[in-house]
Formats: structure tokens, C-alpha cells, sequence
């Protein structure tokens, strides 16, 4: 097919001004439009979503390596699946917007599956505690970004702004899962979630700046 005969939402993305801080891009893959954006802003957003979306993966991924095959398997593989589909838009967002990953994506892979899989060594409480508190970080951080994004313009952002809250939703749906599956009955809950909350505040903090 000739460039010129392509629908528009297959286009790669174009229009780079002089300075490449302003942006226009037209995604390819996802049908989404927006112009002038701040690149700067959406490619720190879109970077460290990734590496949330990624993490949380990996953390799920430990957890099913000691609890897949328990009577809580189910419920932690459904939350998992979920992810994917987290993992999957960002991963499609990145290549519409030309964003590079976080350089820490492969100590991110090392600590997400250790935190999963040492949680849930304590027991499907432990399991369940890790995700409530991960889950509270990582709807904290969406909640961060729709008021950031609010703030800028957020016609521009219309698109962005739907997927961070549908996968806030979805994030607090994991949270409250977790509770209702005995999560403050782990050992220790609240250092617990207290010390993995402090990791999930330096992961963001490094994954937007590295
Ligand atoms: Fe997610
Ligand atoms: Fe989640």
C-alpha cells in the first residue's frame, strides 16, 4: 500500500519542531491524535508506566511461581492477565510515541519477581500484601498524573488520560482484592507495607529520570 493511500491512524507518528521539546505525533497503532503535546512531560509519563506495568508482571510472575498451583492461584493469574493488557498498551504507547525504556528494566525484571515470589514464600497473605501495597502506589502515582495532566490541557491528553484512569480502576480493584483476601494478615503488614510502599516510591522515582 502507497504511503499516501494509508488510513491516517496507521501514519507514523511526525511534525518534530526545531528543539524536539514540542511535539506533534499522530499515533500509529492506536488510533489516537494528539498535537503539541509536551514531550517532555508524556515521555517521563509514558517511560515509567511502562516500567510500573512491567514490574507489576514480574512481581505477579513470582507470586505464581510459588502460588500457581494453591487454591489462590486463580485469583492471582486474573490479576496477572490484567497486567499484560497494561503492559501491552504501554508497550504500544511507547513505540507511537517514540519513548525509550527506563535503562532499569532488567533490575526491575530481578526485583519485581523476587518481591513477588519472597511475599508470597510467606504465605498467600504475604502475596496478598504485597499486591495491596504495590496497588496503593501504583493508583497513587496514576492519580499523581490525571491531576498533572488535568492541569496542562487536558483536551490534548483525552486519550492518555482514559487509559491511566481505566488502569487506575483496575489497580484499585487489585488493591481491594488483596484485602478481601486476607492481605492484613500477613506477618508484619504494616512494615511490610510500609517497606515495599518506600521501594515502589524510589522505583518511580528512578524510572522517570533513568
Ligand atoms: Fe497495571
Ligand atoms: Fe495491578
Amino acid at each position: 500500500m502507497k504511503w499516501g493511500n494509508m488510513p491516517i491512524q496507521r501514519q507514523l507518528p511526525c511534525s518534530l519542531s526545531a528543539y524536539g521539546r514540542r511535539i506533534s505525533v499522530r499515533f500509529c497503532s492506536s488510533g489516537m491524535t494528539l498535537d503539541n503535546i509536551n514531550r517532555e512531560a508524556v515521555d517521563r509519563i509514558i517511560r515509567v508506566d511502562h516500567a510500573g506495568e512491567y514490574g507489576a508482571n514480574r512481581i505477579y510472575a513470582g507470586q505464581m511461581a510459588v502460588l500457581g498451583r494453591t487454591s489462590i492461584g486463580p485469583v492471582i493469574q486474573k490479576m496477572w492477565d490484567q497486567e499484560k493488557d497494561h503492559l501491552k498498551k504501554f508497550n504500544e504507547l511507547m513505540v507511537a510515541f517514540r519513548v525509550r525504556p527506563t535503562v532499569l528494566m532488567p533490575f526491575w525484571n530481578v526485583v519485581g519477581f523476587a518481591l513477588g515470589a519472597g511475599t508470597a514464600l510467606l504465605g498467600k497473605e504475604g502475596a496478598m500484601a504485597c499486591t495491596v501495597a504495590v496497588e496503593e502506589s501504583i493508583a497513587h502515582h496514576y492519580n499523581n498524573q490525571i491531576r498533572t495532566l488535568m492541569e496542562k490541557e487536558p483536551e490534548k491528553y483525552e486519550k492518555l488520560l482514559q487509559v491511566i484512569k481505566k488502569f487506575r480502576d483496575e489497580e484499585l480493584e487489585h488493591h481491594d482484592i488483596g484485602l478481601e483476601h486476607d492481605a492484613e494478615l500477613a506477618p508484619a503488614y504494616v512494615v511490610l507495607k510500609s517497606v515495599i510502599q518506600a521501594g515502589c516510591k524510589v522505583a518511580i522515582y528512578l524510572s522517570e529520570r533513568l
